[in-house]
């Protein structure tokens, strides 16, 4: 497992981190759903140890994930996996409780205390202010800023980290909050990061960046043959490509192409559009990138990852995926960093 050093925090993890948002199960706010079905929680534990115990270093979570569920089960774990060897993150800002606001500074702090007792530590290595809506005029972001400021010297925390699904929005108000970390949404069909401008502040600040639904959600590894819908509760079924039959038939003739392209590594798709996103976004080096794992089979393919692909490599993966040019095998495998396997078997 290659790593990187996250930028200004001077941390050195691994390139691949796990996201740990289906370990929350399925949930649903006010009509909308915004949790994964299918959850497993022994199936969960054992993915993290057997992540952790592969090479994989950095863990990511949030309070709302499963309203504390995601961050109890790694709060399980201290048993098997030392605590002071992890890079742990969690993130507050998507409940409102009874605030009325999700950025009420005493629900920020309540918040804190929670993720820190289910966790089952006395600090976080990371923690993410979740989206960047501060109220009108940003009016709630001085007194979060104070109350996380107070956090962090009372050594709750240690990095600060800011996050959104749009990276317009982390640029917008980032010079504001001076986040040590961000975190966004990006993988080869959407690159916002680069496009907003977001790659080149993050370069220019030495800050880490942290990339959220590189496999967006499963649905871009082509595993996906028919229209699919999922129990209540899970977001996929508000993901247009999951019910999208061209979609499905473009990602499933893009694993076909990549297989063949990349045939020399174990996890070929995986690798494709993980190592597509540590290709020198704006800050290579310094860039990582999350992988949604619920087991240990999963865990197993993850720790095969974290090359960067070529830069050629790269934009041959992003230009199918995006349908720029036909998915055929494009060439034979080179021998760039990311199309070579070195990792061991299951
Ligand atoms: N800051 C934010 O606002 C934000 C937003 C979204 C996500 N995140 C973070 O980023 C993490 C990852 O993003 P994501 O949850 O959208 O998921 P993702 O990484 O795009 O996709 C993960 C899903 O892909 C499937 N998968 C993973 N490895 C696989 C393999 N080897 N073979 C087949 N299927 C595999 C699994 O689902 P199935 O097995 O069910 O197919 C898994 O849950 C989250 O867990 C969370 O920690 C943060």
């Amino acid at each position: 497992m290659n790593r990187i050093k996250l930028g200004r925090t001077g941390v050195e993890i691994s390139a691949i981190g796990v996201g740990t948002w289906a370990h929350g199960g399925p949930k649903q706010v006010k009509g909308r759903q915004v949790g994964w079905a299918g959850q497993d929680d022994r199936l969960a534990r054992e993915a993290l140890v057997e992540a952790f115990e592969s090479g994989i270093d950095h863990f990511d979570t949030a309070d709302v994930y499963g309203d504390g569920r995601s961050e109890r089960i790694i709060g399980s774990l201290w048993d098997r996996i030392p605590r002071d060897r992890l890079f742990l993150a969690s993130k507050v800002g998507w409940d409102p409780g009874s605030h009325g606001h999700y950025y009420h500074p005493d629900l920020v702090s309540a918040r804190l205390e929670r993720s820190l007792e289910l966790l089952g530590t006395d600090y976080l290595d990371l923690y993410y202010l979740h989206h960047c809506d501060f109220g009108p005029d940003d009016s709630r972001l001085p007194a979060v800023l104070e109350v996380l400021d107070r956090a962090r010297q009372a050594g709750k925390f240690r990095f600060l980290g800011l996050s959104d699904w749009d990276s317009s929005k982390v640029l917008r108000i980032g010079p504001t909050v001076d986040p040590d970390v961000v975190q966004v949404y990006r993988n080869v069909i959407d690159d916002q990061y680069r496009t907003s401008g977001l790659a080149a502040w993050v370069g220019e600040r030495n800050l880490g960046a942290v990339f959220f639904s590189a496999l967006k959600h499963g649905v871009l590894l082509g595993k996906y043959e028919q229209p699919t819908t999922f129990e209540a509760g899970d977001m996929r079924n508000q993901i247009g490509e999951f019910q999208d039959p061209e979609a499905l038939e473009r990602f499933s003739a893009c694993r076909r192409a990549v297989e063949e392209r990349f045939a020399g590594h174990r996890e070929p798709v995986l690798q494709a559009l993980s190592g597509a996103l540590l290709t020198g976004g704006g800050a290579a080096g310094q860039e990582c990138v999350l992988v949604g794992l619920r087991n240990p089979k999963q865990a197993r393919a993850a720790a095969r990852l974290g090359a960067p692909l070529s830069s050629a490599e790269a934009e041959w993966v992003r230009a199918i995926y995006r349908g720029e040019s036909a998915p055929d095998a494009g060439g034979a495998a080179d021998t760039a960093a990311g199309s070579v396997d070195s990792a061991g078997s299951d």
